[in-house]
């Protein structure tokens, strides 16, 4: 496991992981279909297509995508996470595959039609060098004309940046998991463009409530311009759109006021 991951609680904790996650998913596995129907390879616009997830987490787009179709593989650098999701998988008897990887070393070879990296993962590469490899990493696994899609925060204004708080709870049951992503502003490097920040769960359970702290996580700030200068640089992708939500209708635009830039990269190269 990543040394990052070691004092983050919340990764052993893949089921409240699962349920506090899961909004937004169905619209997150649409885009990448219509995406992928609409952007993606010939070859894979009528048939089931191969997907790599990369930071899979507890698999909420892996499972309904298998269930949509697809041959998904997940990789995730925390161990409960791979094992949850490959239970998941036996027991839905779904096309799911997971393993142990990570940015920086995908541990998978492909080809795969598409490639994910969402809720933020990809704020992990702190370095433009980190960046770089893996973006050469996620093209050499990608078909030709293969996509891949990731989202990260980006701040609605410049003076929120390393002090954003953002709240939201998901119920199933008599389980409430209430999630709350942290900033630490005393944690901000101006210069390497990195703060820390936080997932903290709050779980009410059959009357219960305990707290679990995910621990400070060094993430990197990427702005839209250095990231499409970064992606240039590979010379092995072209951005073929950038959106505001979930929805190929709505680029990013200043109008948006979006916290997360969703970028769609085809391999050209
Ligand atoms: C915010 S979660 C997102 C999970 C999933 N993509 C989703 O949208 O539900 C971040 C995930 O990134 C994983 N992660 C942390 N560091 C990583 C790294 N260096 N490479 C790949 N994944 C990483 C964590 O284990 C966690 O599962």
């Amino acid at each position: 496991m990543l040394d990052t991951l070691k004092n983050s609680e919340v990764y052993a904790y893949p089921a409240y992981y699962a349920l506090g996650y899961r909004w937004n998913t169905e619209d997150e596995c649409d885009f990448v279909e219509a995406g992928l129907k609409l952007m993606g390879p010939e070859v894979a616009k009528g048939s089931a297509a191969r997907l790599l997830d990369i930071g899979c987490g507890a698999g909420r787009h892996a499972m309904l995508l298998a269930k949509r179709g697809w041959k998904v593989t997940g990789i995730d650098p925390s161990w409960p996470m791979v094992d949850f999701v490959q239970e998941q998988a036996k027991s839905k008897k779904l096309p799911v595959t997971a393993s142990v990887g990570e940015l920086s070393s995908l541990g998978v070879s492909g080809p795969f039609d598409a490639a994910i990296c969402f809720m933020d993962t990809f704020r992990f590469l702190l370095s433009n060098e980190s960046i770089h490899s893996h973006l050469m990493a996620v093209a050499d696994t990608l078909a030709p004309g293969g996509l891949y899609i990731t989202d990260f925060w980006v701040p609605r204004q410049w003076d929120t940046i390393g002090s954003e708080i953002h709240q939201w709870e998901q119920t199933q049951g008599d389980t409430t998991v209430r999630v709350f992503y942290v900033q630490h502003p005393d944690s901000v490097d101006p210069i390497a463009q990195t703060f820390e920040d936080e997932l903290v769960f709050e779980v009410h359970e059959g009357g219960d409530i305990r707290e679990i702290r995910g621990g400070r996580t060094r993430t990197r700030l990427i702005l839209p311009q250095e990231f499409r200068a970064l992606v240039a640089g590979t010379g092995r992708f072209a951005v073929v759109g950038t959106f505001g939500e979930f929805d190929l209708t709505k680029p990013f635009t200043a109008e948006s006021l979006s916290w997360r830039m969703i970028s769609v990269l085809k391999k050209v190269q």
